[in-house]
This record gives structure tokens, sequence and C-alpha cells, in this order.
């Protein structure tokens, strides 16, 4: 596919990529507009293309729009006062920034009353560092911002880190993994060293076997370099058997990763490659597969006594959602390896896990448990 193509069609990953931008905002706006506390959400793309393709295919502004415009007037007719939403679009290219406003105009996707709506056609560089300066000054807002260069090297891992330490911001980063883990290998360009230095903070950086190896300690460095008070995850899309690219989704609070984790489950569940658990039932017509999450959480749980908060924060760090874990407990219980006990050691009810965020939250340690 030529080049050029690239940049005005909308692609089938780069369509993976929007979806997933979509799902989430969908979830976290449903949340964040609820909360009685959020008076505005700030969403900010920073390099937002032009929109609409030659195909047809939606960008992540028009993606964004459609979801600011679905929960407010989901909200006018449900609710007495929800946060407004403020969108800003950031493009280097003025012409495709005139080219949004156009078709938002034409295609009704911008209305007074969700909030305010910003155009700048500026560097990346002048953008992040004026909100460096807004964020900390906002009080009851939150911000969400999407970052999706054509490149890596705008981006610095103590960018998103100084963004993230603001602690009302999710960043959802678009990184092109596959070029770089193609640069890894020869004769490593110093934009790609520079990056992984800032990120490893000069620790071993090995080099990987495969670019799923390559985006795992990518992923894993970003952890470290954030440290363990933020949430970090990736989606990841392949174009065809030699392509993946990937999208890194940072945040600090527990609620919203979860949310972005079932954004994630969703669609890879739609592409076939989501949950499939059959517990451990011996099968005459194929080995029993381990489930990795399974192995995980026997280690965890052996390991020490560990009550209902720990299995819920430990599930989704692993990327999987409590019901996945649900349903392991679950056949665990059917399998009479697995005791649960409330707090005063007495037996809790069949089939009740409490792995939830309510719990998490207002009940930490209402329940631990024990396999045998
Ligand atoms: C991958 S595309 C964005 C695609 C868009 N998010 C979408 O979903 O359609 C990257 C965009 O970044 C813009 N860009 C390139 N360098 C930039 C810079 N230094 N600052 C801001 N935008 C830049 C390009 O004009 C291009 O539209």
């Amino acid at each position: 596919m030529a080049q050029k193509d690239v940049k005005t069609n909308l692609l089938n990953h780069s369509e993976a990529k929007v979806r997933l931008l979509g799902e989430y905002l969908k979830r976290y706006l449903n949340i964040i507009c609820n909360d009685k506390y959020t008076r505005k959400i700030k969403i900010f793309d920073l390099f937002c293309g032009e929109g609409l393709y030659e195909n047809g295919g939606e960008g992540s502004p028009l993606v964004i729009l459609r979801e600011v415009k679905d929960i407010h007037f989901a909200n006018v007719a449900k609710l007495k006062s929800f946060s407004q939403i403020d969108c800003h679009f950031n493009d280097i290219e003025g012409t495709k920034i005139e080219k949004i406003k156009r078709v938002v105009e034409e295609k009704s996707l911008y209305y007074k009353e969700f909030g305010e709506i910003v155009f700048s056609s500026n560097d990346y560089q002048i953008e992040i560092n004026s909100l460096f300066e807004l964020l900390p000054k906002l009080q009851n807002e939150k911000a969400f911002i999407f970052i999706d260069p054509y490149e890596y090297k705008h981006i610095k891992a103590s960018q998103i880190k100084r963004l993230m330490d603001t602690g009302i911001t999710e960043v959802l980063l678009w990184l092109p993994t596959q070029f770089m883990y193609r640069f890894s290998f020869n004769g490593i360009p110093q934009a790609l060293k520079d990056f992984i230095e800032e990120l490893t903070q000069y620790k071993e950086w090995n080099k990987a076997e495969s670019i799923w190896k390559f985006i795992d300690q990518l992923k894993i460095g970003f952890q470290n370099y954030m440290g363990m008070n933020y949430f970090v995850d990736t989606f990841t899309i392949q174009k065809d058997t030699n392509t993946v690219f990937c999208l890194f989704f940072f945040s600090s609070h527990i609620k919203g990763f979860e949310k972005m984790l079932e954004a994630k489950w969703e669609i890879d569940t739609e592409q076939g490659k989501g949950w499939n658990y059959t517990g451990n039932q011996p099968s005459l017509f194929h080995d029993t597969k381990t489930n990795p999450l399974e192995e995980k959480l026997r280690l965890f749980i052996k390991e020490k006594k560990r009550f209902n908060a720990d299995v819920y924060e430990f599930t989704l760090r692993q990327s999987f959602l409590p019901k996945h874990t649900n349903e392991i407990f679950y056949n665990w219980q059917m399998m009479g390896i697995l005791d649960v006990f409330l707090s005063d050691g007495t037996k809790a009810r069949k089939r009740a896990y409490y792995i939830d965020y309510k719990y998490f939250r207002d009940d930490p340690e209402k329940v631990y448990y024990k396999l045998r």
C-alpha cells in the first residue's frame, strides 16, 4: 500500500485503534459524568488528523464527538445534573483542522450545550507544555488525553508521567511499535535509544526475539517508570502476520483501568480471541489447556492470605476482568479445592467472591481465600 493511501484512508488497523478509543470513552464518560463530583471533563486529541478520510472512515475527532453527543443526550434524558465535556482537537496541519470544522458542522456533531470545543494547529510540544500548566490548576475536573503520532520521536516517557502526576488524567498513547521493533535490530537509531533509555532509566534492555516480547518489555518499562500508583496496559493490533501495533493506556484510577480492560475484552471477543475457559474438565478430544490467569491466581493465593481487594487488583493488573476470576473460582469450588471465608473465619456463601470495585473500595477485607 502506498504511503499516500496510508495517510488519506482509514485502514483496518487504524479502525481498530479508534474503535478502542470509542469503546473506552463510552464507558469512561458514562461513569464520570455521573459521579456527582466532576464538573467538567476535558478531552484532548493532540494529533487529531483530518477527521474524515477519503474512504469515508471516521478518525478520532469524529469518534470522540459521537461518544460525547451520545452521552450528552442520554444524560439529558435521565439526570438532573451531569458534567460538561470540553473537546480540544489539535493537529500541526491547519488544513486538517479546517476540514474537521467543516465535517463537524455538516454532520451536526457538536452543540454548545455539551461544553466548549477548541481547535488548534500547533506543534505537539506547545500543546503538551500548555497542558502541564493547565491541568494542575483544574478543580473538580478530569482530563482524557489521546496521543496518536505517526512517529515515536515526539513522545517522552517523562511527559506521560508528568501528565499522570496531575492525578486527574488518563492517557491513551499509540506507539508505532512495529517500526521501533524493526529498528531495534539493525543499528538502533539515537531517537529510539533515547526513548528506551529514558523509559528504563539505564537499566538493562534485552533485545527482544519477537514483537510481542518487545511490547511486553515496553509495558513493564512504563509500569516501572510510572510506579505502582498507576495502571498500565496495552492493546495490540495486528495488521498482518508480521506487523503489530500497540496502544498504551495509563490510568491513575483502578475503576478507569477496569473500564479500559472491559473495552479491550469486548473488541477481542468480537474478533474471536477472547476468553475461552473450560475449567479443568478432562476431555477425550483435546488436551486440557492451562489458563494463564488460573496459574497466576493459584500462585498468588497460595503465597499468603489474600483478601477480595487483593484479588480484584491482581486480576486487573494481569489484564483480566473480575468475571474471569469468578469463573475460575467457581470451577475451583466445584472441584472442592477453594474455600472462601468471611473475615471472622466463618465460611462465606457459595459462589460469593466479592471481587468488584464496590467491595474493593468499601469492604476490602470482606473475604479471604484458601486453596487446597
Ligand atoms: C496518525 S495521524 C492521526 C490520526 C488521527 N488520530 C485519526 O484517528 O484519524 C498523526 C497526525 O499527527 C499530525 N502531526 C504530525 N506532526 C505533528 C506535531 N509535531 N504536532 C502535532 N501534530 C502533528 C499529522 O498531521 C497527522 O494528522
